[in-house]
């Protein structure tokens, strides 16, 4: 299967960003673990911190053949009603991931606009939250 595995703002700074919350790996760490995990499977990567370049990769997902979507849109998830109605077009199996745990945090990072256009939402596992949401998305996508 193909999957694109998106990552909004800030998580670029995965591994000097607040490593008491979000872990000491950076992202490409985080990659590299995904894709030795799954190695039957083919990933497309991307990292924004622009809501509009993130919502251009979402639409772009038919033209690069994308089968699934395990999304971390970062503080977007808790604002951005653009994600929110680019996410909902798209018909195959999303999975929404953090690597903290949303609902043991601030009070504003509970509500998520995005979780609602997805199939389900994975939170607090760390970089296991990628490799749980990529599960969940193979899953529906052969019992669909
Ligand atoms: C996050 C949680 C968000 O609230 C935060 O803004 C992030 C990271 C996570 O993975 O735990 O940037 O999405």
């Amino acid at each position: 299967m193909k999957f694109l595995v998106i990552n909004g703002p800030n998580l670029n700074m995965l591994g000097t960003r607040n490593p008491e919350v979000y872990g000491s790996e950076t992202l490409s760490d985080i990659e590299n673990y995904i894709t030795d995990h799954f190695p039957g499977h083919t990933f497309e990567f991307y990292q924004s911190n622009v809501e509009g370049e993130l919502i251009n990769k979402l639409q772009s997902c038919t033209e690069l053949g994308i089968e699934a979507i395990v999304a971390n849109f970062g503080a977007y998830t808790h604002t951005s009603v653009a994600l929110r109605d680019a996410l909902e077009a798209i018909e195959i199996p999303k999975i929404e991931v953090h690597l903290s745990n949303i609902h043991a945090r601030e009070e504003f990072r509970e509500r998520s606009l995005t979780g609602a256009v997805v199939h389900g939402i994975i939170t607090g596992f760390g970089k296991q939250s990628y490799i749980l949401g990529i599960q969940a998305a193979e899953q529906l996508s052969t019992t669909s």
